[in-house]
């Protein structure tokens, strides 16, 4: 089968298209830095015609007011453009509980993003993840002041990069769900506590000090994020990737 992977050139893009050629596929990686442009349209026609698969895994540069925006702006592009060259499915990675997290422009922006794929034209597969484990370096760096990291007590479950990336590419060479495939990694854990393992793991100065008001996720109330009862499980634990 052939497919279009927009933003195949970021984290999890670029191991789905390495994935979908190993078997036997033939997609191919478009972004910015390819020559197209979601939010113009620059190229996007021309990216997806003749796929029978587009897997979308563009980022929006921001996770601010801006980012519903983009979801919008990039899904009406890529759909009308998918429907215009007979796309057969349309896949979208998305975020495990995101509808329960309305006070984050950025969640409200994913359940934009998936609600405009399910009223478009095109047969679709949504995955909701988990948050990355290559994610929480980022994550601990917006909350870093000097050598103190401020984190949440906020329960997560991180999945590897590369275990995404098998179920993200299995489900696109798929037959379309037209639903929602959840997946989160094998362990749950409060992200100070992720925090302090990685720090231990590589230790660079910085201490982890608990505080429920810092950051991004302490705006996440229990365990919305957490995956429920009939989710994929994906093998890789935090303490095994760390390694
Ligand atoms: N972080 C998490 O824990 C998490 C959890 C669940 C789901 N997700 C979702 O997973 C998806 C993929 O995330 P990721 O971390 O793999 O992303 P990423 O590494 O930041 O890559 C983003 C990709 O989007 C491309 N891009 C950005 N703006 C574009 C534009 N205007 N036109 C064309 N391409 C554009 C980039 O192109 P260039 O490289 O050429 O700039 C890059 O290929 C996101 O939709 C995110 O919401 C994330």
């Amino acid at each position: 089968m052939k497919f279009a992977v927009i933003g195949g050139t970021g984290l999890i893009g670029s191991q789905v298209v390495k994935k979908l050629n190993a078997a036997g596929h033939e997609a191919v990686p478009h972004s910015l830095s390819t020559g197209i442009d979601v939010i113009t349209g620059r190229g996007v026609e021309e990216a997806v015609a003749g796929a029978d698969g587009v897997v979308n895994l563009t980022n929006s540069p921001t996770f601010d007011d801006a980012s519903p925006a983009f979801f919008q702006t990039s899904m009406d592009n890529l759909l009308a453009a998918g429907h215009k060259g007979g796309v057969g499915h349309f896949v979208i990675l998305s975020i495990v509980g995101a509808d329960q997290v309305p006070n984050l422009a950025y969640y409200r922006a994913k359940v934009l993003q998936e609600d405009i794929l399910k009223a478009g034209p095109i047969p679709y597969s949504i995955v909701r993840a988990t948050q990355f484990m290559e994610f929480i370096a980022a994550v601990m760096s917006w909350s870093t002041e000097g050598d103190t990291v401020r984190l949440p007590t906020t329960a997560l479950q991180p999945i590897a990069a590369q275990d995404l990336s098998d179920t993200v590419a299995e489900v696109a060479a798929g037959t379309p769900l037209n639903a929602t495939l959840n997946i989160g990694g094998p362990d749950v854990r409060p992200l100070d506590e992720l925090g302090r393992m990685t720090l231990n793991a590589r230790p660079d100065g910085r201490t982890v000090v608990t505080d429920d008001t810092a950051g991004m996720f302490a705006a996440v109330d229990g365990d919305v994020l957490i995956t429920k009862g009939d989710a994929r499980i994906a093998p890789t634990h935090y303490t095994d990737w760390l390694a």
